[in-house]
């Protein structure tokens, strides 16, 4: 038997510091123990974390038989049975094969209009408000703009009920459940569980008409998302069902919006902390016309958003094992969860040089590999619209500067805090917001 993985195991303090505040639990970690440590929470198991370019590359090469559902279960009664992020193996791979070229063939400039209306739309609503938490607000943006890409609606009464309907199951969908299986039992709608399920009921009840009204009106020249996944083909002629259609599209809404909106609010904190940051930020896009289609273009406003992305990225992703893996010297055992965190990697001095300097210019001097830098993950389970949610970000954080100054209250006092699979200003924002002169 070789030597065990260090760490604090089951200790409660590191299963609160994970649940809560993980960049704190790993910075901790990686002074204690070192680049590799086990975590143990109870009901999701033990997970080891690796964070060097070597030990992420053989997390993101596990594929096939080698790993079992990564984070999925765990989300399978909020996306349902058909989610491409609850699929394994060989269906997920075929799943992938599916609708992955579907993202990789967006033509992104198309959205432009829909996500910059949308975001300005919202703006003007906060404008003269005496202090709003904005992390929500942000949160009803990045929602209407995927509830508008992906159905292709105009109609802002379906837009509102189905956003209300989507928030108000994600509001009932408490933390613990994600982590405790034996909560996840349907005593009836007085339990917390039966309430979340009846929530649930009220938007599948809407999701599912809509999806059979794409379908039944589909054109070659639709360009919402929904339609291009409709219109996918796997070799045999098949393509999606209504319920793999139903799980998939309720998987892009809450994947695709949260993590956007959190990356645009800690956009805009940053961005209060460093002003110099601010200023150059601002003259370049005050140096351009107020034209979406030139947002993606913008250098400094790339390099600013791949910066946030590195200072306050998801904290780490998963790989269950299906077989032992050896690391170096360690055996893991399945079903350990291999965990390439994402956060330790963003801070190594080896890669970064200076990883406690926020600097978007190091993205304007130089590239970085995916071994070192990962913020939508890797390999086979690499997030599927990587380059529609970073062009989301752009193009939402874009509209609100160019338009609007934010005066954060507080900057310093907001701390990170874990929310369901990323990490969160803890105090949720709070400011003020002027149109700009
Ligand atoms: C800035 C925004 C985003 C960030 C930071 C982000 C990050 C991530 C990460 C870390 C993963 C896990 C990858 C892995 O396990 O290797 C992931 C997976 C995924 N993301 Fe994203 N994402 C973002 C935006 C989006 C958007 C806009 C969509 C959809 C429109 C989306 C859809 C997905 C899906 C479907 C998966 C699961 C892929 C699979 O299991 O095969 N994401 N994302």
């Amino acid at each position: 038997m070789g030597p065990k993985v260090p760490g604090p195991g089951l200790s409660p303090a590191a299963v609160k510091g994970f649940v809560t505040t993980p960049y704190a639990l790993y910075d901790e970690c990686k002074r204690r123990y070192g680049d590799v440590f086990r975590i143990t929470v109870p009901g999701f198991g033990s997970m080891v974390h690796v964070n060097r370019p070597a030990h992420v590359e053989i997390a993101h090469r596990l594929a096939g038989d080698d790993v079992r559902r990564g984070t999925g279960s765990l989300m399978e009664p909020v996306f349902g049975p058909n989610s491409i992020v609850v699929l394994d193996g060989d269906r997920h791979k075929r799943r992938r094969q599916l609708i992955g070229p579907c993202f990789r063939g967006l033509r992104l400039t198309a959205y432009a209009h829909t996500i910059f209306d949308t975001a300005r739309r919202h703006a003007r609503r906060w404008e003269d408000q005496p202090t709003l938490p904005l992390l929500p607000r942000l949160a009803e943006i990045t929602h209407e703009e995927m509830i508008r890409l992906v159905f292709g609606l105009d109609d802002e009464e379906t837009i509102r009920t189905l956003h209300e309907a989507i928030a108000q199951s994600a509001k009932r969908f408490r933390g613990r459940f994600l982590f405790i299986k034996a909560l996840q039992q349907d005593w009836g709608p007085l339990t917390a569980w039966g309430r979340w399920l009846r929530t649930k009921e009220a938007v599948d009840a809407i999701v599912y008409p809509l999806i059979e009204r794409t379908r039944a009106g589909l054109r070659d020249e639709s360009s919402d998302i929904l339609s291009i996944l409709l219109r996918a083909r796997r070799d045999d002629g098949t393509g999606l069902s209504d319920a793999e259609a139903h799980d998939e599209v309720l998987t892009l809404l809450a994947t695709g919006h949260e993590n956007s909106a959190n990356v645009v609010s800690w956009c805009l904190l940053l961005l209060e902390q460093h002003p110099a940051v601010k200023a150059r930020l601002r003259e370049e896009l005050d140096g351009c016309d107020d034209d979406p289609d030139q947002a993606l273009q913008l250098p400094y406003l790339d390099a600013v958003v791949k910066e946030v992305m590195r200072w306050v990225p998801p904290p780490e992703h998963y790989r269950r094992l299906a077989k032992p893996l050896q690391l170096d010297e360690y055996t893991l055992d399945a079903p350990d969860v291999l965990a390439p965190n994402i956060y330790l990697a963003a801070r190594r001095e080896d890669t970064w040089g200076d990883p406690d300097v926020f600097r978007p210019e190091r993205f304007l001097d130089g590239t970085f590999g995916g071994r070192q830098y990962f913020p939508f993950g890797g390999g086979m389970r690499k997030c599927i619209a990587d380059a529609f949610g970073h062009y989301g970000v752009k193009m939402t954080l874009y509209a609100l500067c160019k338009g609007w100054d934010f005066a954060l209250h507080d900057p310093t006092r907001e701390t990170p805090r874990r929310q369901r699979l990323s990490v969160v200003p803890a105090q949720g924002l709070r400011g003020s917001v002027r149109a700009r002169a």
